[in-house]
């Protein structure tokens, strides 16, 4: 039994194969394929277009609908489950299609249904069937999608239609131009899944190349990665910058792909920033002469109705092949019915917490966390190693966050992560003995206790500290061209309470203290906030044109630094980007070089250089301190070596 909740749930030769069934709909109609059979459509949020052309192309298969198009009128309002529902539904019909207001609603369905289940939109993440309508759409009108340059447009961070094109298109390599209203880019979780599963790599294009049409925001352009690049993209001087800026100029543009705001998804008092629009310039330009103009509808006023008369506004037959493309889906499963899974999909060992308490999707609209009882909480480990910390990917709704704390169910021991550990770790995982927490506190509550670590030794002090974020406070002054451009984004952390502290010497030298902010690498909501001034009537960071000055406690891979890149260029484009760094630890496997720093401290890989600071230990001096880790499967600590941590 298939079910189709992500666009990963098909393969590129199973997409074809639906479209050449849509070619033939006439056919598929005459033989009456899905005769007897029912399809159930449960919409808890609305749709004019989807769950119509569901309904019409299950009529037109001579299969039969029953419905229910608005939830409210369910047993949903007396409090039933997602996953009783999908139970009890699945002794009706042969298929389910539905659509939620939850990301990974669906999947949870899935779980608990005994038929099929087609995602026909969840939440904010992912909206498969209307990316086969758009495929199907590029191809009739432009032929192969390998080398097709498309510009996505809009709300690119809540538009469910977006994310799953964005993947599909890469998959086919076409190549993705983002083009996203201001506070409404691509998030990180689509862009790291892009780059690790397609090896996409990101470049702005030429700042003014799109101004033309679409004003107010920057492009990205987004294609298979050229050995070049990201040796380039990691590096933050202005001249790398400008290289970066030209390596997108002049593109040729097949198709712009229009959005709507998602409101219903926004936070009240958000929804009121600037928005692009497509209309008579766009059609003016010499250059858009072959662009074709796509939508998923509904429009409200980002799209204006001149469109509609030209032959480049496609997005009524788009809407149209809705019908052909969900007969030949509808077909192709209930041809698969014996099929237990998905072919494309293979599905990674996925970590469930051993203890009962265990980390927690950080989406607040997952169905994890909206209805724990309907789901089963799992993740995907990712990359470990990355940040110093394990990255996780919820197996709903995809989103991704760190965990630091890793434990061992036999020995109920603890530790704080670390790079050397990752062997050790993954075997606990395979032997199922690996316990993930949120915080230490977690691990405490369940009777774990901490591994020991070698002795410790003080690197830095408290006044050493002051004297070296005085000093880099200076220095940058000094190389500050505008005070009023100068921004300090300091990483989630520690880097946050030392990107206030650099403001704050640099206010006291410059008797102006600069604007600050917050990157947060894995986050699943906003990855950029503002830290101070906080006033709430300051609207969103704005980075573009700014002299960013990204602050970071310790840099050692240069990891965190990259992605924190990515999430600065994806927002806007800023002036230039410096990095400061209280202390340095050498063996980069990105090349990153800050330009300000505490310290330089050349140490190994067993060694763990913590920063502790007032704000984040409370009653205790800030203090730099580096100790060697006993890897958990060792008799004794390997000495570190203190010559090894001599000064520059
Ligand atoms: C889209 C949706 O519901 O995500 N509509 C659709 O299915 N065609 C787009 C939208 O609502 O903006």
């Amino acid at each position: 039994m298939r079910s189709v909740i992500s666009i990963a749930d098909l393969t590129n030769d199973e997409i074809e194969e639906i479209f050449s069934l849509a070619d033939d709909a006439d056919k598929m109609r005459a033989d009456r394929v899905a005769a007897d059979r029912i399809m159930a459509t449960l919409f808890y949020e609305p749709s004019t277009r989807t769950r119509l052309s569901f309904e019409s192309a299950m009529q037109r298969l001579g299969g039969s609908v029953i419905s229910c198009s608005d939830m409210k009128t369910s047993s949903t309002v007396k409090g039933e489950t997602v996953a009783d529902t999908a139970k009890v539904v699945s002794s009706y019909a042969d298929v389910l299609v539905v659509r939620h207001n939850w990301d990974g609603a669906v999947q949870a369905m899935a779980e608990h249904a005994d038929v099929p289940v087609i995602n026909a939109g969840d939440g904010s993440h992912e909206h498969p069937t209307q990316t086969l309508c758009d495929l199907y759409t590029l191809r009739k009108e432009k032929g192969e999608l390998k080398g097709l340059t498309v510009v996505v447009c809009g709300d690119l961070k809540n538009g469910r239609t977006i994310h799953s094109l964005v993947y599909a298109l890469a998959r086919f390599g076409a190549n993705v131009v983002t083009l996203a209203a201001n506070s409404m880019a691509l998030p990180q979780y689509v862009l790291e899944r892009l780059e690790r599963e397609y090896d996409y790599a990101l470049a702005p294009v030429g700042s003014d190349d799109l101004k033309a049409v679409v004003t107010e925001t920057d492009a990205l352009y987004l294609a298979p990665k050229q050995p070049h690049q990201l040796a380039l993209y990691t590096q933050v001087d202005e001249v790398i910058q400008a290289r970066l800026n030209s390596l997108a100029t002049g593109l040729r543009y097949d198709a712009f792909y229009m959005t709507r705001k998602q409101k219903e998804r926004m936070k009240e008092g958000t929804t009121g920033t600037s928005y692009p629009t497509i209309g008579s310039n766009f059609l003016r330009e010499q250059r858009f002469r072959d662009t074709v103009v796509m939508h998923p509808l509904p429009r409200v006023d980002e799209l204006s109705p001149e469109v509609d008369k030209d032959r480049r506004g496609i997005y009524f037959k788009q809407a149209a092949y809705g019908v052909p493309v969900r007969m030949a889906l509808l077909k192709f499963l209930f041809d698969r019915r014996s099929e237990k899974r998905s072919r494309a999909r293979v599905d990674p060992a996925p970590y469930r917490s051993p203890e009962p308490i265990g980390p927690q999707c950080r989406n607040p609209n997952c169905v994890t966390v909206k209805e724990p009882i309907s789901s089963s909480r799992r993740f995907e480990i990712l990359s470990p190693g990355q940040a110093n910390a394990l990255i996780l990917a919820c197996a709903y709704c995809d989103h991704r966050f760190k965990v630091q704390i890793a434990g061992n169910v036999q020995s109920k021991r603890y530790y704080v992560f670390d790079a050397t550990l990752v062997g050790t770790l993954d075997d606990w995982l395979q032997k199922g003995d690996l316990a993930l927490f949120d915080s230490i506190k977690e691990a405490e509550e369940l009777g774990y206790e901490p591994f020991k670590s070698g002795p410790q030794r003080a690197l830095m002090s408290e006044d050493e500290i002051a004297g070296a974020l005085k000093s880099m406070g200076g220095q940058i002054l000094r190389d500050c061209r505008e005070l009023s451009r100068l921004l300090f984004l300091g990483v989630r952390g520690a880097g946050s309470h030392l990107a206030q502290r650099l403001a704050n010497e640099v206010g006291k030298q410059a008797k102006r203290k600069p604007e600050v902010g917050e990157i947060e690498i894995y986050g699943s909501g906003d990855d950029l906030k503002r830290l101070s001034p906080d006033d709430p009537d300051a609207g969103p960071l704005n980075l573009k044109d700014r002299e960013i000055i990204l602050v970071d406690d310790v840099i050692f891979t240069g990891r965190t630094v990259k992605s924190a890149l990515s999430i600065i260029f994806r927002s806007a484009r800023p002036q230039s980007v410096r990095l400061a760094v209280l202390i340095d630890r050498g063996h980069r496997e990105f090349p990153v070089k800050p330009n300000y720093v505490g310290k330089n401290i050349p140490s190994s890989e067993s060694d763990r250089v913590r920063v502790k600071l007032r704000e984040i230990d409370p009653g205790e001096p800030d203090q730099v301190i580096i100790y060697t880790i006993i890897n958990p499967k060792e008799e004794t600590p390997k000495p570190s070596h203190p010559a090894d941590f001599a000064a520059k």
